[in-house]
């Protein structure tokens, strides 16, 4: 339920802070930076919102005092809870009751009521679309990039990203000594629908003999060549790293509807069967897959996470102190800094061609399935 607000006063600001999108490791530890950084430094009060943008709609709203942002650090998950809600889709844009309301103007509604000075979005590339639209009706917003993928324009990292890192390495390591043991190819798909940067990142730490991210259209041939190569010089075994949206040379001339229809009609959402099958039929190579899903989105976050989640959150609150709003925070370097929305939103960031992990990947001479 709403809490019964009075309006916020120049005195006490007054934020609401929401987690949207998939969960990452890092989303406590941003709150907790947001928070304490608002609420003790700066004197502010913290409205958490439940649930990404559904909890704005409907009204799931608490004040969160300290205690409730405290010990949440080294957490995984979210305290708030998350959800994909997207209140400007078209599709879904009106609320399911007899008498349908527009999600938007409910969400301004409850801004106004709750009276928030300012929203903090913590979210990926879906999230800041949502929030800078909300700037458009009027909302004060800022935003915090988490990612598992990695893939928010004008910052080197959203956090999350090196948490899942680690657990996706682990998984290839472990891999390695059964895929040995039983001179079997294993390959193994990690996250990354728009961007192949964990597959890639994972893939190098990993020592992944072929990686197939969505940026690099592979041919079949080419993955053949890489796995037979390795089997004629004595390797017994070899492990493949494929991101959940790589794709082969055909697809990567499909448009996205055409795409998913093709991938429906062959019963499969990604390409990683499909490669298992072509090694073990066409390299008759006995051949097993991993897809080790939302574990690399589970559990606590690294050591890098929890500060850079810390920094983000404490920059989000030192922005809405200066009055500055319309930005998401970012890392550049070694600096903590900002983007505005409107720069970024619309243009995930892909695995640029010329990145040097890709190319010192390929120098050592790991397959990319394109040449
Ligand atoms: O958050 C991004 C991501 O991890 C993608 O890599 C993946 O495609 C997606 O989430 C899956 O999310 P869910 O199953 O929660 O919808």
């Amino acid at each position: 339920m709403l809490y019964a607000q009075s309006p916020s006063n120049s005195i006490t600001k007054t934020f609401g802070i929401l987690t949207a999108g998939g969960d990452c490791p890092g989303l406590n530890a941003a709150i907790r930076g947001v928070c304490r950084a608002a609420s003790g430094r700066y004197g502010m009060k913290v409205m958490g919102i439940a649930d990404g943008f559904r909890g704005l709609i409907e009204g799931d709203v608490r004040e969160l005092k300290p205690d409730d942002f405290s010990g949440i650090l080294t957490q995984g998950g979210t305290i708030l809870g998350a959800s994909r809600e997207k209140p400007f889709r078209e599709e879904s844009r009106y609320t399911p009751d007899d008498i349908q309301h527009d999600k938007v103007t409910i969400i301004k509604e409850n801004y106004r009521k709750l009276g928030l000075d300012c929203l903090v979005v913590i979210g990926g590339n879906g999230t800041n679309t949502t929030g800078y639209r909300l700037t458009w009706e009027g909302l004060n917003v800022l935003g915090l990039p988490k990612t598992i993928d990695n893939d928010i324009a004008g910052t080197d990292r959203s956090f999350g990203f090196n948490s899942a890192l680690a657990i996706a390495t682990e998984a290839i390591d472990r891999l390695h000594s059964t895929a040995q043991s039983h001179s079997r190819v294993i390959v193994i798909e990690v996250m990354g629908h728009k961007a192949g940067w964990l597959a890639l990142y994972a893939g190098v730490a990993g020592g992944g003999d072929v990686i197939l991210i969505p940026e690099i259209p592979y041919s079949e041939e080419m993955v053949l060549q890489a796995v037979r190569k390795r089997a004629e010089a004595g390797k017994t075994y070899s492990i493949v790293v494929v991101a959940e949206g790589a794709m082969d040379k055909g697809e990567a001339q499909m448009k996205g509807k055409e795409l998913k229809q093709a991938r429906e009609q062959a019963g499969e959402k990604t390409v990683t069967n499909r490669i298992a099958r072509l090694i073990q039929e066409k390299a008759g190579l006995e051949t097993r897959t991993v897809v080790p899903g939302h574990m690399l989105r589970g559990g606590c976050p690294s050591a890098y996470d929890r500060i850079l989640s810390t920094q983000f959150g404490a920059r989000a609150a030192a922005l809405f102190e200066k009055g500055c709003f319309g930005y998401t925070v970012a890392k550049k370097g070694t600096l903590i800094t900002e983007n505005k929305l409107e720069d970024i939103v619309g243009k995930p960031k892909k695995v640029d061609l010329n990145d040097t992990v890709l190319n010192t990947a390929r120098s050592i001479g790991t397959s990319f399935g394109d040449c």
